[in-house]
């Protein structure tokens, strides 16, 4: 089959890596790809937003599956642009991806099926937020304000006071993060450990993956700002079989009939992002596309081909299958460009990577890389390589990980050293 894979991340690195080796795949593009990306697929230099330009190289070249990575396509509609011309997507329809496209209507679902969730109100209006803020706050906890729409990684804001609360939300409705913030959710602070949950859904049957954990911070002992993720591991020590058949009954199957009853059957990877709370699991949000950074750690461990599973989400054929797993785990170390997720430079060069590659038991995954004409590696983003450990268990995968992380020479860039840490206590050598 002739494929086609949407993005340019670490994520859309370890599908085109678990892609290239299906034996049902002759051809793998990447639109537009990176310079990792470019070493198991053809990397075609398309915009994931330039909608006209993929439709027109879909038909070129007789493209039979797209699997899109990223939401943003995803919520402007990719896949029903891509089907209505007779091209098989992998993801949900733009009525279906409002589930991460709109956190209130998330949360509208949620009240519809009693799905536990944080106790929110949705608001365009300051002074009604600032009565709500004030109720929320008895208890001293913190108050989280979140942007509506997408808002690429900057619109959820933990705030301390109800004062900075109040000053987000002024701040999100006058514009800030444009039209992602003409609606606020507010929300009660849930406190627990976070696990990410993910499901390969077809409109109907829950296919659950296995369970990982990232670590969103910046920092060393989860310190600093928020970010996209700065590593992974999988699978989840918390995620017991007990707590995952919880979360399938009370959270996803009557996410996906909530979704149905709207008139959006949801195809695609279903990623809720779950507080484990001392009252149980809870909603906290919902994304329509693989984690980033969980990705990278997911695929090394499936042993089934990835491939017939997207095919079968997408084809409403996912009461015919199932999928094994590697007993072993892997652990992900994000390294970043210095200043990530503020502001950084772009460009420097990365050097080492075929020796981080050579570490027994390492898959280096590219985010944010281009090749510079001379053939070296620059970073071109944030966050630029997932560097992937795997091992009987969590701790030698970090070991491993940590053991090609080592090998990179690239002093603009920074990771974390204490990745893994509520799966492993001790720290990494
Ligand atoms: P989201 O984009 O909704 O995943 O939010 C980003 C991060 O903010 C989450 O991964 C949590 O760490 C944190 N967060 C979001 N909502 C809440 C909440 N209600 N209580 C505590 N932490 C939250
Ligand atoms: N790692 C969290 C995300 O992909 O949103």
């Amino acid at each position: 089959m002739k494929l086609l894979i949407l993005g340019s991340g670490g994520r859309e690195h370890a599908l085109a890596w678990s892609l290239a080796a299906s034996p049902l795949v002759d051809r793998l593009y990447c639109a537009p790809g990176n310079a990792g990306i470019a070493k198991d697929a053809v990397c075609v230099p398309i915009d994931v937003m330039d909608f006209a330009r993929l439709i027109a190289f879909c038909k070129d070249e007789r493209i039979e599956f797209v699997v899109v990575g990223p939401e943003a396509p995803l919520c402007a509609g990719i896949a029903n642009r891509l089907e209505e011309n007779g091209i098989a997507a992998f993801g949900p329809s733009e009525a279906a991806a409002r589930i991460e496209g709109s956190k209130a209507f998330m949360k509208e679902l949620c009240a519809r099926k009693n799905i536990p969730t944080a106790a929110s109100g949705r608001f365009t209006d300051p002074a009604e937020a600032e009565t709500f803020i004030a109720r929320l706050r008895q208890g001293g906890r913190p108050i989280v304000v979140k942007a509506d729409g997408l808002a690429a990684g900057k619109g959820v804001i933990i705030a301390a006071t109800p004062a900075e609360a109040m000053a987000a939300t002024a701040g999100m409705l006058r514009g800030d993060l444009g039209s992602a913030g003409k609606v606020v959710v507010i929300e009660e602070f849930l406190e627990g450990e976070e696990l990410s949950y993910f499901a390969l859904v077809d409109g109907e049957t829950v296919l659950e993956l296995d369970g990982a954990q990232d670590h969103k911070r910046a920092f060393d002992g989860d310190q600093g700002p928020n970010t996209g993720g700065m590593g992974a591991y999988s699978p989840a020590p918390i995620a017991t079989p007990t707590l995952k058949a919880r979360i399938r009954r009370e959270i996803a199957v009557p996410l996906v009939e909530a979704l149905a009853e709207s008139g959006a059957r949801y195809k695609g990877v279903l990623f809720a992002g779950i507080m484990v709370t001392k009252d149980g699991p809870k909603l906290l949000e919902v994304n329509c596309r693989f984690g980033d950074p969980e990705c990278q750690v997911l695929l090394p461990r499936l042993k089934s081909d990835l491939l017939p599973a997207l095919m079968a989400a997408r084809d409403g054929q996912l009461k015919h299958l199932s999928l094994q797993w590697r007993a072993e785990a892997a652990l992900c170390v994000v390294m970043a460009t210095s200043g990530y997720p503020g502001s950084y430079k772009r460009g420097s060069v990365i050097r080492g990577l075929d020796a981080a590659s050579a570490v027994p038991n390492v898959t280096v995954f590219h985010a944010g890389t281009k090749a510079r004409e001379d053939g070296a590696v620059i970073a071109d983003g944030g966050r630029v390589l997932g560097i992937v450990g795997r091992g009987p268990d969590v701790k030698s995968a970090q070991t491993a990980a940590y053991a090609a992380v080592a090998k990179v020479d690239w002093p603009e860039g920074y990771c974390r050293r204490d990745i893994g840490w509520r799966a492993v206590p001790t720290l990494p050598p």
